[in-house]
């Protein structure tokens, strides 16, 4: 795992030791004429020793969901069955006040839920601006399993929630509406944060099997009907069975406009390590938009089909949880900035 540190570009291009990927991921950047779907899947050496079963989420509070999915594994789900378990464990979670029951309001008073999951197979579900649901994220399998569709929203995806036996729950806590209200009366934007703490949790079974989910109730306060970046596949998550899986916390409207976990994975896919692709996306990001990286939260935690982990944020606060058979662990990731 990572030590605290702070990178810029220069630094991350100088350390010795990213070296040898960081030629892969930067030094042999893709022309504009090749394509990145067009690459093959490369190593600089022999494969690594897969370390698994592994699960890696974004933020302390991810602890908790990476150890009931580490459970749910044991007792003989599968990686999908693991992940969304471990994502409920948050999602009932009174105390955070960015996921789910608890979670904040929109501007209206009513909590809007985005969830979305993935598994190896490249198949994906996702409710968007879902409200009265506890667990959007087991309505969001129920899409990937049970319909044609990938995404449903607003009242479509409850209506259908509802239809599959779901009872509806408030979801707005009575310390959550009278928060609001003290809100109503200034109007004031919530701090980065406050507003952004998504659980983005992705893993990697036993024999390599990748998959992942992600869930918020999104930017406290915002307009009804916003959408994040959480159930956008690509944006909050990506999980490619061949190459990785890589889940996004932080400013969504900033996350989307770069399909930031898709970039994760695909720097894995040429060559880069969980943590160098996390870092190697951020960077990415802060070369082509006028925002300076500290201002954009860009966040992202990676795992490989190999096992290996890692992450990278542009918020110096950003910390992410990992658990393995030995045991659990929370740390700093890598700022990135410029
Ligand atoms: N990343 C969560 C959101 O912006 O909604």
């Amino acid at each position: 795992m990572s030590s605290p540190a702070q990178l810029s570009r220069r630094t991350f291009l100088s350390t010795a030791a990213a070296a040898t990927v960081a030629d892969l991921v930067v030094g042999n950047r893709l022309s504009a004429e090749e394509s990145l779907s067009t690459q093959t899947v490369t190593s600089p050496t022999a494969d690594p020793v897969r370390q698994a079963p592994v699960f890696v989420s974004t933020w302390d509070f991810g602890r908790v969901a990476n150890e009931k999915a580490m459970a749910t594994l044991a007792a003989g789900g599968d990686m999908l069955d693991a992940i969304e378990q471990g994502i409920r464990e948050t999602e009932v979670d009174a105390d955070n006040h960015s996921v789910g029951f608890g979670g904040t309001p929109n501007a209206d008073g009513v909590v809007q839920l985005d969830a979305c999951i993935m598994n190896h197979l490249y198949n994906a579900g996702s409710v968007a601006a879902i409200e009265d649901i506890l667990h959007p994220i087991s309505v969001a399998r129920l899409v990937m399993e049970r319909t044609k569709h990938v995404m449903l929203a607003g009242a479509g995806a409850r209506k259908f929630a509802l239809e599959q036996g779901i009872e509806p729950t408030e979801m707005l806590t009575e310390e959550r509406r009278q928060k609001w209200q003290q809100w109503l009366k200034t109007q004031q934007e919530m701090s980065l944060e406050e507003s952004h703490d998504t659980i983005a949790l992705v893993g990697c079974g036993t024999d390599g099997t990748l998959s992942g989910g992600c869930s918020t109730s999104g930017w406290g306060y915002k307009l009804a009907g916003r959408v994040g970046d959480s159930p956008i596949i690509g944006s909050g998550l990506y999980v490619d069975g061949q190459v990785g899986a890589a889940g996004a916390t932080g400013l969504g409207e900033n996350v989307m406009r770069y399909c930031g976990s898709f970039q994760v994975v695909e720097f894995m896919a040429r060559g880069a390590t969980p943590e160098e692709a996390c870092i190697e996306t951020v960077l990415s990001m802060g070369r082509k938009d006028p925002l300076p990286l500290k201002d954009m939260s860009l966040n992202f935690v990676a795992v490989d089909r190999f096992g290996r982990y890692g992450g990278a944020g542009s918020d110096a606060g950003f910390r992410y949880s990992v658990t393995t058979v030995e045991g659990s662990q929370s740390s700093d990731a890598v700022t990135v900035q410029e």
